[in-house]
């Protein structure tokens, strides 16, 4: 097989897009990925890795440019690690990620099934959180907020950002304006030396800001809390000490240190966030999302486990919804329970929703443990095993049941093959799994898909500008 070498200079046309939106170029089989370059262009690029199999290049010039390549609208665009798909019209973005999707499907999840349009509702300023570590400019020695440059832990130096408001370039202004005047210095990773580590801010109808630092003490905070209110009535300002050497963002906890914790609007209900709590990034996607959900489930007579369910929202909306179901939600964040919690209490679920805290892996295994102690001491269960859909012991003991349906929504892992292997052993009636990384959700359905049928599979676009894709699958038991 042809190869190439680091340093080489290639040139050809851009077969295909790859997962992230690098142009493909191919030299005989071997594949070289191009970060920026479009399908259907001729280019040349300069090799920057090269395994075996395939290589990456850097592109150098586009000779033959397509149609679809457009002027990025971000200064940054291209040093900046945060979008990948800016030099492409949305169409275009929106053709690469069904593609990706359906790619997937095929290749790791061996599925041959329909997947529909993407759907778009916004293309800039989406975005409800930012996060951004702090750095120094490398010509003035002044403190700096970016994002790391793709693939290192170099801060770009950063203004503003078009996948956020307005709101992102003031709190950047004030921050580093504070950090400079006061001298505040900056943690360094290879010293462990420095205080200020993040800045994470999430802008829903007021804004809080979490100051990750490493360090129990931060001077001037107070100074910081006024010039932020000037800008930002009602903020909340948390800290977050983290010590550790670690890519983890926040420390153990954060502590509110000025304002007062509110609810915000979001979508259909008024609920507290904690900074901690997980929250979709795109609040009209979001919305999209939860409603395709509940009118996939509208119709459905029974009752609904949920795993990862952050603060709730989407529980909340489903009990609303189905009046008679009892739901039973498993989420592994403290704060996201409680927020949770908080919520069912405010609209009087409590009594159908129970929210577990927890490890959704521990949470069906301690089912399955309930299970095998029936089966060896006729032990008397707890109702709350027995009548769960995971209770696998004696039928004579379960308690009878309703049907029940599985929403899953998992970080970008993916679920645990044994929670999944469980979902097939109990006979849960019906799955609906929302999915941020095609790749992992393949690998589950291709399990899954042993005893369901995929009925459906809707990408969403919640991270317009990037190759990042939201899925929503339904899944009917055989
Ligand atoms: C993609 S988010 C979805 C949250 C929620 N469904 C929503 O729409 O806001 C995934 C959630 O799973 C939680 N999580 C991650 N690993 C978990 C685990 N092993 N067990 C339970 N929850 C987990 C995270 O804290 C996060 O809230």
């Amino acid at each position: 097989m042809l190869t190439v070498a680091v340093g080489d200079v290639i040139e050809g046309e851009v077969c295909d897009f790859a997962s992230e939106g690098e142009g493909i170029v191919k030299i005989g089989s071997y594949a070289v990925f191009v970060p920026f370059a479009v399908k259907g262009e001729i280019i040349r690029a300069r090799v920057r890795y090269a395994k075996k199999d395939y290589a990456f290049a850097d592109l150098i010039e586009v000779e033959k440019p397509s149609a679809d390549r457009i002027k990025p609208k971000c200064t940054y665009f291209g040093t900046c690690g945060g979008c990948d798909l800016q030099h492409v019209t949305r169409e275009c973005q929106l053709k690469i990620k069904k593609a990706n999707v359906e790619n997937a499907l095929k290749k790791t999840g061996g599925l041959d099934v329909e997947v529909a349009d993407v759907v778009r509702l916004n293309d800039w300023e989406y975005r409800n959180k930012i996060a951004l570590p702090f750095g120094y400019k490398r010509k003035t020695g002044r403190v700096t907020l970016g994002f790391y440059e793709k693939r290192t832990h170099s801060v770009v130096p950063m203004k503003w950002c078009a996948l956020h408001g307005e709101w992102a370039a003031k709190l950047i202004q004030i921050v580093t304006d504070w950090a400079n005047f006061n001298h505040i210095s900056v943690y360094d990773e290879t010293s462990g030396q420095g205080i200020l580590r993040h800045v994470v801010a999430r802008n829903l109808d007021t804004l809080s800001v979490t100051l990750v630092v490493n360090s129990d003490r931060v001077p001037k905070l107070a100074e910081l809390c006024q010039n932020l209110e000037k800008e930002f009535s009602g903020v909340c300002v948390y800290i977050s000490e983290n010590r550790k050497n670690t890519n983890v963002i926040f420390g153990k906890s954060v502590k509110l240190v000025y304002g007062k914790e509110k609810k915000q609007n979001l979508g259909t209900f008024d609920a507290v966030v904690s900074p901690m709590s997980f929250l979709q990034v795109n609040n009209d996607v979001r919305d999209a999302i939860y409603d395709e959900v509940c009118k996939e489930l509208a119709n459905f007579d029974g009752d609904i486990l949920e795993f990862y369910s952050g603060v709730g929202l989407l529980t909340a909306q489903i009990a609303t919804r189905l009046k008679e179901a009892n739901i039973t939600s498993v989420e592994i964040e403290p704060s996201a329970v409680d927020n949770a919690n908080a919520l069912m209490k405010s609209l009087g679920l409590d009594k159908r929703v129970k929210c577990v805290c927890g490890d959704v892996l521990e949470y069906v295994k301690s089912i399955e443990k309930g299970s095998e102690q029936t089966k060896s001491q006729d032990e008397d269960l707890p109702d709350e095993i027995k009548s769960s859909p995971f209770y696998l012991g004696e039928s004579e003991k379960k308690t009878a049941r309703k049907p029940v349906a599985l929403v899953l929504d998992p970080p970008r892992k993916g679920c645990d093959k044994s929670v999944l292997d469980c979902a097939i052993e109990a006979k849960i009636e019906k799955i609906v799994y929302v999915s941020c990384n095609p790749q992992t959700l393949a690998r589950d359905l291709k399990i899954l898909s042993q005893s369901y049928d995929v009925e459906r599979v809707t990408p969403f676009d919640m991270f317009p500008q990037t190759s990042n894709v939201e899925v929503m699958c339904v899944l009917q038991r055989k």
